[in-house]
């Protein structure tokens, strides 16, 4: 199944609630926070306290994705606020495995992230306790970078390693997915698919949403 995961970061902030309800009216059906720490990336956002506004206004999971040094001093934190979902980057973490149980002792989802620079085999011993895998198809740190295609290959071969270890994680890609990237990214097994600028930067997110799901479902169908 193919999902939506609307990135707030190229939200419009003084109007958050308005650009999220209409994203979820245009079929988004995951809201994507991107917590950056002006340390493990170079720019800052939000913390807690706008993740637990959030949780207060819609109903959707939220989809925290920690691009944060030392994630477990946060985790309980942003739990307590609402987050249905945790991501923490493999480049950030000193001691993955016991990060990733700490975010599903708390009830959640656990996602473990790769940057472009960060190989698929990196991850080879944590594969069976994630929930989901995340595939930056940028370098972190900001919305409407252009689309890195290496991120194809690695969400292949992500797909590949499930089907010969029966697991079950889910492929979310994240970084330039567009109109004009979407159907690479679908084809390629990705199946929540993180957009930010493409849904809040131009226009209406609403519209922008419909357009880009039906541009992925589209891909499904001649998927093959
Ligand atoms: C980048 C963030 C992304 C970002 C994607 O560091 O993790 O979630 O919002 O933005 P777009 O879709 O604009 O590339
Ligand atoms: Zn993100």
């Amino acid at each position: 199944m193919i999902e939506l995961a609307s990135s707030i970061l190229s939200a419009d902030f003084a109007h958050l609630a308005d650009q999220v309800r209409s994203a979820a009216e245009g079929g988004a059906a995951v809201i994507h926070v991107d917590i950056m720490d002006g340390h493990f990336v170079p720019n800052l956002t939000i913390g807690p306290p706008v993740v637990n506004s959030l949780r207060k206004f819609t109903r959707l999971p939220l989809d925290c994705h920690l691009m944060i040094e030392n994630p477990d001093e946060f985790i309980p934190a942003f739990a307590e606020a609402g987050a249905d979902w945790i991501s923490i980057h493999q480049e950030a973490c000193r001691h993955l495995n016991r990060s990733l149980h700490l975010i599903r002792a708390h009830g959640l989802l656990a996602g473990v992230v790769i940057n472009p620079a960060t190989p698929v085999e990196t991850l080879s011993e944590v594969l069976d306790i994630v929930d989901y895998v995340l595939v930056m198809s940028v370098n972190p740190g900001f919305g409407a970078q252009k689309f890195l295609p290496g991120s194809l290959r690695k969400l292949r071969r992500l797909a590949e390693i499930r089907a010969e270890r029966g697991l079950n994680y889910r492929l979310e890609v994240d970084g330039g997915v567009a109109l004009d990237t979407v159907a690479d990214v679908v084809r390629a097994g990705a199946e929540i698919l993180v957009a930010g600028n493409a849904v809040f930067g131009e226009g209406d997110p609403m519209t922008n949403a419909q357009r880009l799901l039906k541009a992925a479902t589209e891909a499904t169908l001649l998927k093959v």
